[in-house]
């Protein structure tokens, strides 16, 4: 076996990669996500067989923008996510489809903007199931910095662990559980799948490559790891691409609060873009 990677980086490593990472992906890695850094930078080298922080560095900076920056990011980037997470901004999104039925809407489009492993496209499209006719046009875009993260999500198959927060007549409704000898494992199934298109997208890079307008869009526990210059340029993405009268849902812990949008809080972590 080599040596394993050190266990300590020294502060001007540690300087040039928290900044290498802003500048890629927006992402704040003050003095206080050292041992992330640490922790996660570390077992990408122990993978590339790297033992010093500032021959990784090196790496980084000489390896071509699709590769080893690709790859840092999926490290530092934190996927943690949940079958219908922060459970009541899926009753609104229950009690919007109503409302835009009542209005005889029959075209819809959602956004997953931090998308993750896609437990949360799947949860919208199993309230989308629930709540509209099969023969709505409704279409939920799903996308990531993170193409690990996305690579899960394109499978579209969950641990039985995974499957804790979902309603057990949707677990038979939606998937299908697929026996093998490591367990019980559960395949979104295609009527679900179909719905959802994944894509890779930065959020920090503006403007996004695409028009909408989407009916909501749901970008939940990204900002915090955001300043404020990345988040506003989201905003006003977010605002450039909701139909007026369409929602902007958030994570509980965040808020726009402080930030100059347009936006009207209806609900927490809930704003409708006028
Ligand atoms: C904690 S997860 C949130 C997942 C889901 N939205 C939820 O609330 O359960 C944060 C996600 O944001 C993604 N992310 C971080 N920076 C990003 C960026 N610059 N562009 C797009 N996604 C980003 C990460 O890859 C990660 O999957």
């Amino acid at each position: 076996m080599g040596e394993q990677p050190e266990t300590e980086i020294d502060p001007a490593t540690f300087r040039r990669i928290a900044e290498i990472v802003y500048q890629k992906a927006g992402i704040v890695l003050n003095a206080q996500k050292e041992a992330l850094v640490v922790a996660r930078i570390g077992k990408r080298m122990r993978r590339l067989g790297i033992t010093h922080f500032r021959d990784y560095l090196r790496l980084l900076e000489e390896s071509p923008e699709h590769e080893e920056p690709v790859e840092m990011l999926n490290a530092i980037s934190t996927n943690v996510t949940q079958f219908f997470r922060e459970p009541k901004h899926f009753e609104h999104l229950a009690g919007w489809l109503a409302q835009w039925r009542q209005e005889g809407r029959t075209r819809f489009r959602f956004w997953c903007a931090a998308a993750a492993s896609g437990e949360e496209a799947c949860s919208v499209a199993m309230v989308v199931r629930e709540n509209l006719p099969a023969d709505c046009d409704v279409r939920i875009l799903a996308t990531d910095l993170s193409t690990r993260a996305l690579a899960e999500a394109r499978e579209g198959v969950y641990a039985a662990s995974d499957m804790k927060t979902v309603p057990e007549a949707f677990v038979r409704r939606y998937f299908v559980c697929e026996q093998n000898e490591s367990g019980r494992r559960y395949r979104v199934s295609p009527a679900l799948a179909g719905m959802i298109t994944f894509a890779r997208l930065n959020l920090a890079q503006t403007p996004y490559a695409m028009r909408g307008p989407f009916d909501a869009i749901f970008c939940r526990n990204a900002m915090i790891y955001f300043d404020d210059t990345v988040r506003r340029r989201l905003l006003d993405e977010c605002w450039r691409l909701l139909r007026s009268g369409g929602y902007l849902v958030v994570g509980s812990a965040e808020s726009l609060a402080g930030l100059p949008t347009g936006f009207r809080n209806v609900a927490p972590s809930v704003y409708a873009r006028l």
